[in-house]
């Protein structure tokens, strides 16, 4: 009997298949069963009847519990009335592994207590869902840019320099020295981008983040694009065209998961172009007004030349369907990269782009400094270290060009887009400063 994954079993309607997978659920009588079966593809209700089976398989179907392993052999019926719109009438069913006190149940469970089984948790329909919106982020994302021609440049973990500052390294053992752990791909894209032209980063960053809100990991995925000869608003239409496709991507394929989550998909679908572009000073106009009508309000007051909170974000996004840029961030509080307008030298070419809907922010982008007396300033001035630095400066030594980027946190956009509370959700095994296991 052919081997079948719930997904494709439209295609065997009236057939006699074979179903591998675990147990979700089951109800029934002492004549008929309903075994919800789920082989990671999707759930199908196999109908299991005393009559059909004989006493003795309907027995140990009906003694089989929450999780343990089973292959049921039977006909699929296409039925609309059955989840997912097919049913299995059950010729034989075999349990593969048992699954006695399978921790996680139906009923509520603490946040601890998922996190604890995280490695069970995996299995649950909602976590199940999120990682399939995930997969399907990370895909649309590799095809926009290989169509597009850039080329995907792998970029080390192990470095000898900060990229995001230096309050937030891991430091390892390296032999009879030290490494960090890469907080950003960035300055190696940018040596790609000037053999490449076009390149973009994908892999895991690490930042030792002490701040326990639901938005922090301490490893978490990025995707970074580095383009030669590239100017803001160009930096800015790249990441608003790349988002847009992100999205329909999701909305054309992964429905079913959105269902699962009870995410409100009329949100995504009100994601319109273009963008809004707001220049920093405008953004703490808006701000500083709000915080002046609403003077009680926790995290609200702002002042000029502050760096956002999280609650600033959500204010400034609140009348927003889309996600907005600002642009112009003081450079005081910017990395040392990032090149300076001409006409507002205290200001950065750069972006951040922030997600409706309490999202937060997506991305962070700029125009990178290609000036290569600028640059050596903007290391001293930091208070970096000039020697690892060595061969960055080389690629303003050598053939200098305008050129942009951005980086995109991934699990941020997950918790976005699939509607999570939490960034902890957004990733098979999360990294936070006070969790580590499983
Ligand atoms: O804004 P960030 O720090 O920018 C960079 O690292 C640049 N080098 C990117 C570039 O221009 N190539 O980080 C980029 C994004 C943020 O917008 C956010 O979505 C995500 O990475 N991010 C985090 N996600 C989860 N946990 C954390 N601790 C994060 N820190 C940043
Ligand atoms: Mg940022």
């Amino acid at each position: 009997m052919m081997r079948v994954y719930v997904e494709d079993l439209s295609r065997h309607v009236g057939e006699d298949v074979e179903i591998a997978g675990w147990l979700y659920i089951q109800r029934g009588n002492n004549k008929l069963r309903f075994l919800q079966v789920r082989d990671g593809s999707g759930i199908v209700q196999c109908i299991v009847a005393k009559n059909d089976l004989g006493e003795e398989v309907f027995e140990l179907a009906k003694a089989m519990t929450q999780e343990c392993s089973l292959k049921v052999r039977g006909t699929v019926n296409a039925d609309e009335r059955a989840p997912g719109g097919h049913e299995i009438v059950a010729k034989e069913v075999e349990l593969v592994g048992e699954s006695n006190d399978y921790p996680i149940s139906p009923k509520e469970h603490g946040d601890a207590f998922l996190l604890d089984n995280r490695h069970l948790w995996l299995r649950s329909k909602k976590q199940h869902a999120v990682l399939r919106v995930r997969h399907e982020i990370i895909w649309a994302i590799r095809d926009f840019f290989n169509n597009r021609g850039f080329l995907l440049f792998d970029t080390p973990m192990f470095t000898p320099n900060a990229v995001e500052g230096t309050t937030d390294l891991f430091e390892v053992s390296y032999f009879d020295t030290s490494a960090f752990l890469s907080q950003s791909g960035q300055l190696y894209g940018e040596a790609g981008a000037m053999a490449h032209g076009r390149i973009y980063t994908f892999g895991p960053t690490f930042r030792a983040e002490k701040s326990k809100t639901r938005r922090h990991l301490t490893e978490f995925w990025m995707m970074e694009p580095e383009v030669a000869y590239l100017d803001l608003d160009g930096d800015m239409q790249l990441a608003e065209d790349m988002t847009m496709y992100i999205l329909e991507r999701v909305l054309e394929k992964r429905r079913p998961e959105l269902e699962a989550l009870e995410r409100d998909i009329s949100k995504l679908e009100a994601v319109k172009r273009p963008f809004p572009r707001i220049h920093y000073d405008k953004a703490a106009e808006t701000l500083i007004k709000y915080a002046s009508e609403h003077p009680d309000e926790e995290g609200a007051p702002f002042t000029h030349g502050e760096d956002f909170g999280a609650r600033h974000e959500s204010i400034l996004t609140e009348n927003s369907d889309s996600p907005i840029m600002v642009t112009h961030f003081p450079a005081e509080f910017k990395a040392f990269y990032m090149k300076r307008d001409e006409n507002q030298p205290d200001r950065v070419l750069g972006f951040d782009m922030i997600g409706p809907e309490d999202a937060g922010e997506l991305i962070g982008g700029s125009v990178r400094e290609d000036d290569y007396d600028k640059l050596v300033s903007r290391i001293k001035e930091h208070d970096l270290p000039m020697e690892p630095f060595e061969w960055y400066l080389d690629l303003r030594r050598y053939g200098s060009v305008p050129h942009a980027g951005f980086g995109l946190g991934l699990e941020r956009t997950v918790k976005w887009i699939a509607g999570r509370d939490h960034l902890r959700e957004c990733i098979p095994f999360p990294r936070m400063m006070y969790r580590m296991k499983p």
